[in-house]
């Protein structure tokens, strides 16, 4: 009886649910893959392990990096119950949707329907017929005790107004307005209207998956790199070239992705490439000043498990008679220096003219 009106419910339910569809499938036409972010909003005070083993993610520094909690948290660290933490994924572009690739993988358990697990385990990160349909199940109320399910989470590989962002699937508060997250997230209500195809904040629905760019730090990574594009948001780092490499992002410091070498033991070899700029005095995440020049050598990337690349990357502090060079940031100060001598001089000219 339970179940006949259980059935009866999800019938109902799912003649309403098509609608807000749309809002969840996040768009991605690059035929791609990248890594992406979900945030989920654990539903109990639970282990950082035990929500590292639902999502399926390898390793834990990942996840651990993307929380910017730091890299020798324990396995048994607590979630506090609502916490939202984020989750990093492999994301793949599929005609025209984003989906985290063939992960995480769901195994049924007894009383377990569709739209409990999309609602109720991975707390509305997706609607329970995007499960049905990469699962190619027929009937959603039909669902085995142990069958394994894909669980393809919203993600996207797309840029965003032409720059290159992360993708942070971001689960809609109740009562929350667009501009709100435009601010939390360091980005404008118009970006967001436009990407997620909404116009105003009554389309914005509760408890479901809101695509949100995330800035990442400008790098030197090559593109013919491993790890490229090689994207890191700000207030997170990560682990890259096999372990080897830690690379975090901090938006004080000018967005320019900062490396090291982690001191960790690689993947899968005993130790780790060399990691020197070209002259060999300098590694990977050291400074050298030369009068205004200060000159850091920059992970560029990695191949293979033999070679990490490095390129000397120099910010210059020099005055504005000398060669051109230096940061874009440090040339729009010389250029508000100039308009500010400029401004200076009329009025000293002007002073004179008075004098006069
Ligand atoms: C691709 O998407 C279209 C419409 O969104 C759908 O009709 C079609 O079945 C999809 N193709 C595959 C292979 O999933
Ligand atoms: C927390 O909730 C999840 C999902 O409902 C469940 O699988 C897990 O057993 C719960 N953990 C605890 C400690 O209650
Ligand atoms: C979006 O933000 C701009 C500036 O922050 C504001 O002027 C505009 O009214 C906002 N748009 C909406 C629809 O609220
Ligand atoms: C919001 O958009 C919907 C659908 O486009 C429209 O029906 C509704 O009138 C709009 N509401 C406001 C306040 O503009
Ligand atoms: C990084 O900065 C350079 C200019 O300094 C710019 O050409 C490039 O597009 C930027 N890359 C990203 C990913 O923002
Ligand atoms: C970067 O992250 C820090 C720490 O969370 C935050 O205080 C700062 O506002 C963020 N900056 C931007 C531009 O998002
Ligand atoms: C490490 O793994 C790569 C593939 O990921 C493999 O090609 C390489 O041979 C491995 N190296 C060692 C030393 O096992
Ligand atoms: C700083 O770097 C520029 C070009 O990168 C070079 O022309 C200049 O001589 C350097 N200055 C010093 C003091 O090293």
């Amino acid at each position: 009886m339970g179940f006949a009106i259980i059935l009866m419910c999800l019938l109902f339910y799912s003649s309403f649910t098509t609608i807000s569809e749309a809002q969840q499938a996040f768009k991605c036409t690059e035929r791609t893959t990248c890594r992406s972010l979900v945030g989920y909003k654990s539903p109990n005070t639970t282990s950082i392990s035990s929500i590292q083993k639902l999502f399926g993610v390898k390793n834990l520094h990942s996840l651990l990096g993307a929380n910017n909690l730091r890299s020798s948290t324990s396995p048994n660290y607590m979630i506090q119950e609502q916490q939202v933490i984020k989750i990093p994924i492999p994301c793949i572009c599929f005609n025209g949707t984003g989906a985290s690739n063939k992960m995480p993988i769901y195994t049924v358990q007894p009383d377990d329907g569709l739209y409990y697990i999309a609602n109720n385990v991975f707390m509305g990160l997706l609607p329970y017929q995007r499960i049905q349909q990469v699962n190619k199940i027929e009937n959603a109320n039909e669902i085995d005790v142990g069958q394994e399910l894909w669980i393809p989470l919203p993600c996207s590989c797309e840029e965003v107004e032409g720059e290159r962002v992360v993708h942070y699937a971001h689960l809609v508060e109740e009562g929350s307005t667009v501009e709100e997250i435009a601010e939390k997230f360091g980005t404008t209500n118009d970006t967001l209207y436009r990407l997620n195809g909404i116009t105003n904040n009554s389309q914005l629905i509760a408890a479901t998956a809101f695509d949100v760019p995330l800035k990442a730090c400008n790098s030197s990574v090559r593109s013919d790199s491993m790890d490229s594009p090689f994207l890191v948001p700000n207030n997170t780092y990560f682990f890259t070239a096999k372990n080897c490499v830690k690379c975090k992002c901090d938006a004080a410091n000018n967005w320019i992705l900062q490396c090291e070498p982690s001191g960790n033991k690689p993947s899968n070899r005993s130790t780790c490439p060399a990691m020197q700029c070209e002259g060999g005095s300098l590694t990977i995440g050291n400074t050298a000043t030369s009068g205004c020049n200060t000159t850091t050598c920059a992970y560029a990337g990695f191949s293979g498990d033999q070679n990490i690349f490095t390129t000397p990357a120099t910010q210059s502090t020099c005055p504005v008679t000398t060669a051109p060079g230096g940061s874009p940031g440090n040339f729009a100060s010389r250029i508000g220096l100039s308009r500010n001598y400029l401004f200076i001089c009329i009025h000293m000219i002007l002073f004179l003219v008075y004098l006069l």
